[in-house]
């Protein structure tokens, strides 16, 4: 596995690839994989002939205040699980190389609707950085498809509408959420969490769970169904920032009529924000 940390040798080591007449699949990461990072790029091994990785931690991305500059950095390892997992080309860029005439004047692209409400209440302007970043990505490495995690389900919907809304030919994948044994999403930010703070935070993906058994039993009072819900996390020792039932589709609000579903949370567990979420096709789609 090449690392680059150029445009233009990104741009130089995708061409042979194509030359040679390569599918390509791409997985943009923050690093500090972990075994859900490993999934997707195994998926994208299956998927293509030359998988390529990036890494950046996208400043635009992160609002003031938030865990930028504590967010881990772990490139060696990384390199290792990419190596491993089939990764073909890395391209870790500095802040420099993507943003090169800074950020203040950088063009953006904003996906409205979609990117408000949820993690974009809590996180204003995150998704305009999000998709500001991956359409540079896209555009740099130019992949045939590009994979995604379904932990960050907002951001899944927000990429899968910027490329269909800019025309984008590039197929978007979703993988599903990789979890502990004990149900928690694996995250990045799980590092940040104390011995007892890791105890806790499975109430998370419990959380849920009931909620979606609730449904599939025929309650449909869903506001009745979450202010129970939030007294439970909040009982556990976590602040819920969110806790929604939504359509999976276009994110608005569910209503009792609704068949394909989503259960979104975010909560506090100390300073960390851990997020997660559940799809629930009440006509047995996944
Ligand atoms: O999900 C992430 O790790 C990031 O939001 C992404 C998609 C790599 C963009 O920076």
């Amino acid at each position: 596995m090449n690392t680059v940390k150029t445009v233009r040798e990104l741009r130089a080591a995708v061409a042979r690839a194509r030359g040679e007449g390569k599918r390509i699949a791409f997985v943009p990461t923050m690093g500090n994989l972990h075994s859900g990072h490993v999934a997707l790029i195994t998926k994208a091994a299956q998927r293509a002939d030359f998988v390529v990785a990036s890494i950046f931690v996208n400043p635009l991305q992160f609002g003031a205040g938030e865990d930028l500059d504590k967010y881990p950095r772990t490139l060696a390892a990384d390199q290792e699980k990419l190596l491993q997992a089939g990764c073909h080309l890395l391209f870790a860029p500095t802040v420099e190389e993507m943003y090169p005439d800074g950020m203040a004047g950088q063009t953006r692209v904003s996906v409205p609707q979609l990117s408000e409400g949820l993690c974009g209440a809590s996180r204003p302007g995150h998704f305009e950085g999000v998709a500001t970043v991956v359409s540079k990505l896209f555009n740099m490495v130019q992949p045939d498809l590009a994979i995604f995690g379904q932990k960050d389900f907002q951001q899944l919907a927000v990429i899968r509408a910027l490329v269909h809304d800019l025309n984008m030919p590039i197929q978007i994948i979703g993988e599903p959420t990789v979890r502990a044994a004990d149900g928690l999403a694996l995250s990045s930010r799980n590092g940040f969490l104390s011995e007892e703070q890791r105890a806790t935070a499975p109430v998370v993906y419990r959380t849920l769970s009931t909620i979606a058994e609730a449904i599939k039993q025929g309650e449909r009072d869903y506001p009745a169904l979450i202010d129970g819900q939030i007294k439970q996390l909040e009982a556990a020792g976590l602040r819920a920032d969110y806790l929604e039932i939504r359509h999976a589709v276009t994110l608005r609000p569910a209503t009792p009529e609704d068949r394909d579903l989503v259960i979104l949370v975010a909560s506090f567990l100390g300073t960390t924000r851990l997020i997660d979420n559940l799809h629930l096709n009440l006509d047995g789609h996944a």
